[in-house]
């Protein structure tokens, strides 16, 4: 298909290249809030400082499950809670960034952070509590994530797409959990060694993008 055939399909563009030059030279006080934003920036940043606060509630929890791991199994689930829980931070850094871009104010306020996250803080008895915890928790995650992204649809295209690379990452943090899960209920007591591979994949695994703090656009 050529490239005239293809813009026909497309329509033409719509926005009069002049009319954006003007608009972008309105409110410049806004920084990257255009005229052109449709969403409903009040929503979009309760929501967005809600997943901010489910993102801080999820370190303390990776970090807390970190230093209380113990058992057989424990160096290893101690590593990839560890792991979990900087990529968390990165998660929440990413979101209190867009909250700024957008001209609103990132709500670190530990008073309010229980309320305003969707995931719970469960500490955890054992290991394997501690690992269903932290599946079920993103679990939560990727259920509430998937609503933002739906509300933010095509109205704010950096946001979703913000929020689209954590929910990736959501994703792949529930699959560890669940197979280091898996690996401790076939095997508890046994093997240890099943369990640090478990953990080694994970981290060996190129998908997993290197450098977890940095949420990748999904390819
Ligand atoms: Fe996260
Ligand atoms: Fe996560």
């Amino acid at each position: 298909m050529d490239a005239e055939v293809s813009s026909q399909k497309r329509g033409p563009f719509l926005t009069d290249i002049e009319e954006i030059r003007r608009r972008g030279r309105q409110h410049i006080e806004k920084g990257a809030v255009t005229p052109g934003y449709r969403s409903d920036l009040k929503t979009v940043l309760r929501v967005l400082n809600e997943a901010l606060a489910t993102e801080l509630v999820c370190v303390l929890r990776y970090k807390r499950h970190h230093y209380m791991a113990k058992g057989i199994h424990s160096q290893s689930v101690a590593a990839e809670f560890l792991e979990h829980a900087a990529e968390e931070q990165g998660h929440a850094d990413q979101i209190a960034a867009r909250i700024i871009q957008l001209g609103g104010q990132p709500d670190f306020s530990p008073e309010r952070m229980l309320t305003r996250s969707h995931t719970e803080y469960v500490e955890g008895e054992t290991l394997r509590d501690m690992i269903r915890e932290d599946l079920v928790a993103e679990r939560i995650a990727i259920e509430s994530y998937t609503e933002i992204i739906h509300y933010l649809g095509d109205k704010d295209p950096t946001s979703r797409w913000i929020m689209e690379a954590i929910l990736a990452n959501e994703a792949r943090h529930a699959e560890d959990m669940k197979a280091l899960l898996q690996a401790i209920g076939q095997e508890e007591g046994q093997h240890v060694h099943r369990v640090a591979e478990v953990h080694a994949a994970t981290t060996r695994n190129p998908d997993n993008g290197g450098n977890h703090s940095e949420a990748k656009r999904p390819k």
